[in-house]
């Protein structure tokens, strides 16, 4: 297969500045979907995500922010029947699970990230020794893997039996860069402390099927995801490549900080992205959520029926996120594939 960057698009989706910083956030965001909660408050993506909330809460009671991200988002990971992320994820075209991760702080403004990580089971936990235990911020690959290994994390087979009878299929019928249609997608998590200090996380397995060493928007900390300590903190899911060429979740926070409320900042950073985006495609694939330093939080996404889920110590719930029909976008860039 020939592929260049706008065949590869194509073949995939057809069919389917920063703002000047204010040391801000002074004036309250009024907004129908900005919901406002009690703390500690974690938001993620996808309806599975709502179990991880649930442990993130469970795990702050006893233990730090930083915990409560890593182990919540474990669920996640460990959920074989969750195509899109850790054990039981779609393959790379070789067969293999490539993941990829990133944990932030918003305190002291660290980072940890791994790109395309074989073998391992929590690619969250390896993004949170990257960060606290190296002065990098990412790692990628055999050198990813390696690092885990020496830091105590045993190695476990990711490729299922039914992913592998799929990818065995694939390549006997397709082998083209297909984007994964189970509904299934990445997590990314923000937490917000009694403190008010804000945290995130995201893991993936990908775009199934892709280009082995394949790293998406995920562990790339700005546009998977990002943290701000003063504003707020942003995450995306959908099609990586188009999140990553705008720094989407740094976007998202940056129109937080303007004043704009966390569905409003999503919604904007979406028309934004639409605006700019020079190849006309048919559909971006492009979600965020996001949690605001008050404890507003709220989601927009491109993907039909997009939702986020939230949870604190008292409750729990599934939110449907603005959808597209709600912004200034033709309801031809809707579709209900994920990644
Ligand atoms: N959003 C996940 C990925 O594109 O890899």
């Amino acid at each position: 297969m020939t592929l260049n960057r706008r065949t590869f698009i194509q073949s995939t989706v057809a069919g389917s500045a920063a703002a000047a910083a204010k040391p801000a956030l002074a004036s309250p965001t009024k907004n129908r979907n900005s919901r406002k909660s009690e703390k500690p408050i974690f938001v993620a993506t996808w309806e599975f995500g709502v179990k991880a909330c649930i442990k993130a809460v469970e795990v702050a009671g006893q233990g730090s922010m930083l915990d409560a991200i890593e182990q919540g988002i474990w669920v996640t990971e460990a959920d074989v029947k969750n195509a899109s992320v850790g054990i039981g994820g779609t393959p790379n075209a070789d067969g293999q699970v490539e993941l990829d991760a990133c944990i932030m702080s918003g305190p002291g403004h660290q980072a940890g990230s791994v790109g395309a990580i074989q073998d391992i089971l929590h690619p969250i936990s390896v993004a949170r020794l990257v960060m606290e235990k190296t002065p990098h911020v990412m790692l990628v690959g055999d050198g990813a893997r390696q690092f885990a290994i020496k830091h105590g994390l045993t190695t476990t087979q990711l490729l299922t039996d039914k992913k592998k009878h799929e990818w065995l299929a694939w390549q006997k019928k397709q082998r083209s860069l297909e984007v994964d249609e189970d509904h299934h997608d990445t997590i990314a998590m923000l937490g917000l402390d009694t403190n008010g200090n804000l945290f995130g996380g995201c893991s993936t397995s990908g775009w199934g099927y892709k280009i082995p060493g394949r790293v998406g928007d995920s562990p790339i900390i700005g546009s998977g995801l990002y943290v701000d300590n003063t504003v707020g903190a942003a995450g995306a899911t959908g099609l990586g490549e188009n999140v990553m060429r705008y720094c989407g979740s740094f976007l998202v926070v940056e129109f937080m900080r303007q004043g704009l409320s966390p569905t409003d900042a999503c919604q904007k950073t979406i028309e934004r992205i639409n605006e700019l985006d020079p190849l006309g495609l048919g559909d971006l694939a492009l979600n965020f959520v996001a949690l605001n330093k008050r404890g507003e939080y709220g989601a927009a996404g491109t993907n039909k029926g997009f939702k986020y889920a939230w949870a604190t110590e008292k409750d729990s719930g599934i939110n449907s996120a603005r959808s597209l029909s709600e912004m200034k976008i033709g309801s031809d860039r809707e579709r209900g594939r994920n990644m």
